[in-house]
């Protein structure tokens, strides 16, 4: 079951790839703040530098960025003062080599939004078990954009595959994961990123920086070390009893002397047998006797 997700994560994967590198050479995304980036991919990504991305933003906001070799192989440029974006606003990128503009693109402000990475704010384990997860958009709660966020947070048991994604509403901040449903004993790696409902694109922030948080041992888990411990225990117990029983108790009790007295009682027995068979030899005939002649 866990190899066919992965393989279908992978295809997954494999058709998103596709589709952005298809949308042509240039992307350009916004945070809906200050800060406008686009990427650019080359078939020589050493030529980054020899373009540059002209940028007009309605009411005659005009910018200019030379494009640089990121890590990852692709070009970008990023400008970090823009005053704010407006949705419905379309802004227009010529991209020039020298003095040849070699591409053209119109693009919307609301489909380009990118928010930037939210952060995971707190972790609190309840006495319930559940966690309580706190988030910081990075986005002020005044502004309406802040009510449009929608955070999305994943986690899972720190290097397995298995992890379980939730969708927070729109504008929620705090989450609770039910503790029941996270296996006992186990450390979860947690992350988080965000969309905005003003982008019909669903485009996602880059993830925060990871957190890590510990679940308790379950009641399951503390009895099968306790058990076995109460168990040896009371085999020790035992053991120790039996011991002081034969060594002190034993010993003592044998020096015990035996009460004379029984003796004497047994000997009783007879003499009180014998006095019977006397009086019950005395015929009451010969009593009657008896009494005649003592009258
Ligand atoms: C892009 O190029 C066109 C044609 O040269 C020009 O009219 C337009 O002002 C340029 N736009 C920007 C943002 O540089
Ligand atoms: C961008 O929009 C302007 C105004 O609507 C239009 O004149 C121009 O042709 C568009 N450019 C591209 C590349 O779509
Ligand atoms: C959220 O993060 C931002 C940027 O780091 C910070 O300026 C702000 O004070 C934080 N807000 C809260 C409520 O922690």
């Amino acid at each position: 079951m866990g190899a066919i997700i992965r393989i279908l994560k992978a295809i997954l994967l494999v058709f998103s790839f596709g589709f952005t590198k298809s949308s042509g050479p240039l992307q350009c995304y916004n945070d809906y703040a200050a800060e406008l980036k686009c990427t650019l991919t080359l078939p020589d990504p050493n030529d980054c530098s020899e373009n540059k991305a002209s940028i007009l933003i309605p009411k005659d906001r005009y910018f200019e960025c030379r494009f640089d070799q990121i890590p990852t192989g692709g070009c970008e440029c990023r400008i970090q003062d823009v005053p704010g974006f407006v949705i419905r606003e379309i802004f227009r990128v010529n991209v020039s080599k020298g003095n040849a503009i070699w591409h053209m693109e119109n693009i919307s402000t609301e489909e380009s939004i990118k928010p930037r990475r939210p952060i995971i704010t707190s972790v609190v384990p309840k006495p319930s078990g559940d966690f309580l997860i706190t988030f910081n958009t990075t986005y002020t709660k005044r502004d309406t954009f802040s009510k449009s966020l929608l955070v999305e947070l994943t986690y899972a048991i720190e290097g397995s595959d298995d992890d379980v994604t939730k969708l927070l509403g729109e504008g929620l901040t705090t989450y609770e994961i039910v503790g029941s449903n996270l296996q006992p004993n186990a450390e979860y790696v947690l992350r988080a990123r965000m969309k905005s409902s003003y982008s019909p694109n669903d485009v996602f922030s880059d993830y925060s920086e990871p957190r890590v948080f510990k679940t308790s041992p379950s009641l399951q888990n503390i009895l099968k070390i306790i058990l076995p411990v109460l168990c040896l225990i009371l085999i020790l117990c035992t053991f120790s009893i039996y011991f002081w029983f034969n060594r002190i108790l034993k010993p003592w009790w044998d020096k015990i002397p035996t009460p004379k007295f029984s003796s004497n009682f047994v000997k009783q027995v007879p003499q009180l047998l014998s006095f019977q068979n006397e009086l019950s030899s005395v015929s009451p005939v010969s009593t009657e006797k008896l009494m005649a002649k003592k009258i």
